[in-house]
This record gives C-alpha cells, sequence and structure tokens, in this order.
C-alpha cells in the first residue's frame, strides 16, 4: 500500500519525506488556503520534494474550465495529478484530461456508484472519503470495501483506490486490511503510525540494562 501525506504544508511535507516512506501528496483548496501561499508556488515545490503523484484540485466547477485550470496545474510539474471532483462535469473532464495524458485524481467520492463511474471516465485514482462518513455515522470503510469488489470484478478496470479523510491509526489499518492502494494521512497521523508504548518501554529498558553492563559499542570510543 502506498502512504500518501494529505497536506500542503512543505515543511510537515519535507520532515517527513526525509524517512524515505512517502510515496506521494494530496492537497485540496482547503489545504492550500491554509498555507496562504500562491498554489502554483505550493504546487512546485512540494512536487520538487516529493518525486510521487502529488494532487492539485482545480476550482472550475464546469468541464471547459476544469480542463482548462487542470491543463495549467499539470503544466507546473510532470507529477501534478488533477484533482477533480465526483460530479458530471468533473467524470467529463476527468475523460478529457485522461484521454491527453495527465493523471486525474476524482476526490469528494462517497458513494460505490461515484466510484464506478470514476473508474468507467479513467481515474487514475478515486478518493473516498472516510472520515467524512463515519463523522455522521455511516461506515466510511464498508464504502472502501465495496469499490474494492466492484473493481476486483472488472480487471480491465485500473483505478487505484486512495483512501481519504483519514482520521486515525485504524483507518489506515483496515485500508490496509482490505487491500487498498492508497492512503493520503494527515501528517499527525502518519507520525503517529510508528509509536506504540511497549516499543518506547522495551527500548528504555534494552538502553539501561547496556548502560549498566559498562560493555562499548564496536567502533565505540
Ligand atoms: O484532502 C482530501 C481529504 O483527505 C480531506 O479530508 O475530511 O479531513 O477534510 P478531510
Amino acid at each position: 500500500m502506498k502512504f500518501f501525506v494529505d497536506t500542503a504544508n512543505i515543511d510537515d511535507i519535507r520532515d517527513l519525506a526525509a524517512t524515505g516512506l512517502l510515496d506521494g501528496v494530496t492537497t485540496n483548496p482547503s489545504l492550500v488556503a491554509k498555507s496562504g501561499r500562491p498554489f502554483a508556488d505550493v504546487v512546485r515545490d512540494i512536487c520538487a520534494a516529493v518525486p510521487g503523484p502529488v494532487s492539485a484540485e482545480v476550482t472550475a466547477t464546469d468541464h471547459a474550465g476544469m480542463v482548462k485550470e487542470g491543463r495549467i496545474l499539470a503544466a507546473i510539474a510532470p507529477n501534478v495529478v488533477v484533482k477533480v471532483p465526483l460530479t458530471w462535469d468533473g467524470l467529463k473532464a476527468c475523460k478529457t484530461l485522461r484521454d491527453g495524458g495527465i493523471g486525474v485524481n476524482v476526490t469528494l467520492c462517497f458513494s460505490a456508484n461515484q466510484a464506478l463511474l470514476a473508474a468507467k471516465a479513467g481515474a487514475s485514482f478515486i478518493s473516498p472519503f472516510v472520515g467524512r462518513l463515519d463523522d455522521i455515522s455511516q461506515d466510511g470503510m464498508q464504502l472502501i470495501r465495496d469499490i474494492r469488489q466492484i473493481y476486483d470484478n472488472y480487471p480491465h478496470l485500473k483505478t487505484e483506490i486512495l483512501v481519504a479523510s483519514i482520521r486515525h491509526a485504524t483507518h489506515v489499518l483496515e485500508s490496509a486490511l482490505i487491500g487498498a492502494d492508497v492512503v493520503t494521512v494527515p501528517p499527525d497521523v502518519l507520525r503517529k503510525l510508528a509509536q506504540h508504548p511497549l516499543t518506547d518501554k522495551g527500548l528504555d529498558a534494552f538502553l539501561a540494562d547496556w548502560r549498566k553492563s559498562g560493555l562499548k559499542m564496536p567502533g565505540a570510543a
């Protein structure tokens, strides 16, 4: 499973990219607005920091406008993936952009039927928002199970399931168990994935015993 980070904060992105574990980045208009920086500069900096797919979302809502904005975004860097919302105009723009060889991430997906249409439109990625479904007491991860089953029924569909709107580590675990292709994770959640109290406790005990032994590591002064 690929790990993307869901942010437009370049400091967080550079910090996490340094681990070598980051496969891509997703942004959205709210995250870019939060950065307070010119959109093109944000996209350019992120694409330079992470070689993998970087999602940049259009703000037009009509087909022609989405295509025009998408082509401008795609021209910023070769690893830009254009994000379009899951509307009829978004699906039409997805088809047009994909026919032109531009990667497309169809976002704001909340049903399996929507995901099926996005795959038929040739989407590179589909972004089902699991957290926002959970927020209204629906089962976000069931949507991922349904999409996985549907896509697996039709091997000619090449769209990757990019689980989005992730709120906690269990969303990541369940996405991997289901077989999602990608998770896009907020920076703070991503950092928590490596943490476990028993790891910390065990390491402290190892190092305490080592210090008491008076032994030295090979090469140590
Ligand atoms: O960026 C797309 C998605 O991950 C946003 O999720 O619900 O935390 O705004 P959310």
